[in-house]
């Protein structure tokens, strides 16, 4: 496979290029553009973030975890990049300087990456921002304040990363590949269908940087266009399985803002800017956490083999730990959920408040008529050993008046749909507990209580 990308501005063509190369490595070993730092080599800390344009504009990702066959046809900017030729401070740079934002440096390329991505693109929520970009010493004030007083200079001429982005190379079919239609994603995965796909290699990368696994057979999902596509069919939302996260947020802002609200939570700024919901959906992960957000709005998945379209409800999909109903060759290609779901209500309950896998994630959707509840999709993640349903509390809720005394009687049934397990995220009775609480959190909520597990209320 060969690739083609700009860094910073500069063409670089590689022939044959090794599949599982990260940015970070190639930088730092082939490029001796060490700027980029090396904190956690797992996407945590955003040492290695760097600026990722292409046609949809420009994002923060982290470098530790992109592959070198995910940048065909990009522009990648470096820390190196920022600066003006004649070696003057981007405005980020010049502001970090001037509000003391830095002490041992360690973190600062990335995040001075990171604010040039949101001062490119006009977003001023410099906490999301920076939730991704771990700093130990400095503290996050100074930080923040160079942030600001950066967002009133305008985005310096010199830094055009999309400008002139190259004609990516397409494959000859052999692997590794990045096939640019549905239909030859389906007719190659079918003919190997012992292939890994690699989506936003938010997991994929871990199994090369911590699992220190060899991917011989990789097929690169990330240049399927039709994937990406969300469709507003009036009713429903059918999000292509190529969708980012942050892409996801965005649109459950308008339809779904718990939802939303939740996935805000969810990784970092870059990591949502790689992962895709595909890949949250297919891995299978018990504490992946749209599945029970989609469970919950009674989401339909599509899968592709051959070809052919097969629908499932989202929730059939999730059979046992680390198994799916999906044939070899089969690949998620959507999702779609109803539109109007006012009564969803997504929470995340994480050790960490920003920059954390759930211990427990709790979606609900209990729809009331004349105080009697006529229907109710709960799911939970975290609380077994799949994303599933909380049938027979659901059944308890069934037909009776709503209320939040009728939340903790059903709360109760719980112990019957779940059996969590103890790790390092939770213990059992904890989980249980807390998904307990969440039902009943859920009530107050929907009564207009504010429930912001943020402020203390008497
Ligand atoms: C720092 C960090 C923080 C994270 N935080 C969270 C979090 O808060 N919540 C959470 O839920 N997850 C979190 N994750 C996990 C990860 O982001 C998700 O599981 C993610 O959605 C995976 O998507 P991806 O596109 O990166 O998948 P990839 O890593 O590319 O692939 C994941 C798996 O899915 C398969 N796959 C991908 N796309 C398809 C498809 N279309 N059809 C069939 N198979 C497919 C791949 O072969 C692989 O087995 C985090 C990960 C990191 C590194
Ligand atoms: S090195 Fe920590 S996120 Fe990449
Ligand atoms: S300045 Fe030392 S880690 Fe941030």
């Amino acid at each position: 496979m060969d690739i083609t990308f700009l860094l910073n501005g500069e063409r670089v063509d590689i022939g044959n290029v090794a599949p599982t190369v990260t940015l970070l490595d190639w930088l730092r070993e082939n490029r001796g553009l060490t700027g980029t730092k090396e904190g956690c080599n797992e996407g945590d800390c955003g040492a290695c973030t760097v600026m990722v344009t292409d046609d949809a504009g420009s994002r923060a990702l982290n470098g530790c975890i992109l592959f070198l066959p995910q940048l065909n046809g990009k522009s990648v900017t470096t820390v190196e990049g920022l600066a003006a030729p004649d070696g003057r401070l981007h405005p980020v740079q010049r502001a970090m300087v001037d509000h003391h934002g830095s002490q041992c440096g360690f973190c600062t390329p990335g995040i001075v990456a990171s604010l040039a991505v949101a001062h490119l693109n006009g977003e001023a929520g410099h906490d999301d921002v920076l939730a991704g970009n771990l700093c130990r010493c400095t503290g996050y004030a100074p930080i923040i304040r160079a942030a600001e007083a950066a967002s009133a200079d305008p985005v310096p001429a010199w830094l055009t990363p999309g400008a002139d982005l190259p004609i990516a190379p397409r494959g000859d079919g052999t692997l590794p590949a990045a096939p640019e239609t549905l239909a030859d994603l389906s007719a190659l995965y079918g003919a190997h269908p012992d292939a890994t796909l690699v989506a936003g290699a938010t997991d994929v990368g871990l199994w090369v940087t911590k699992q220190l696994r060899d991917l011989d057979k990789l097929i690169f999902l990330g240049r399927c266009t039709e994937l990406q596509q969300i469709d507003d069919t009036g009713d429903t939302l059918r999000i292509g399985a190529g969708v980012t996260i942050d892409r996801v947020l965005t649109l459950m802002q308008t339809h779904a803002p718990s939802y939303a609200e939740m996935l805000r939570r969810y990784g970092s700024t870059q990591v949502r800017a790689a992962a895709t919901i595909g890949g949250n959906i297919a891995n299978g992960s018990p504490i992946g956490d749209n599945p029970p957000a989609l469970i919950a709005m009674g989401a339909t998945l599509h899968l592709h083999r051959d070809g052919q379209t097969r629908d499932l409800p989202i929730e059939a999909f999730f059979l046992d730990y680390g198994k799916q109903d999906r044939a070899p060759g089969e690949f998620v290609e959507a999702v779609t959920v109803p539109k109007g779901q006012t009564a969803l209500r997504v929470y995340k309950l994480s050790k960490r408040f920003d920059q954390d896998i759930s211990a427990v994630c709790g979606a609900f959707n209990v729809t009331v008529t004349d105080g009697v509840v006529q229907s109710a999709r709960i799911a939970f993640g975290g609380m077994a050993g799949i994303p599933a349903r909380a049938s027979a509390t659901e059944a308890a809720l069934i037909g009776k008046p709503w209320s939040v005394e009728a939340a903790q009687a059903a709360a109760a049934h719980l112990a019957e749909d779940f059996t969590p397990m103890s790790d390092m995220r939770a213990g059992a009775t904890y989980r249980l507990k807390a998904a307990q609480n969440m039902l009943v959190r859920y009530a107050h909520d929907l009564a207009g209580t504010s429930t912001d597990i943020r402020k203390v209320q008497a």
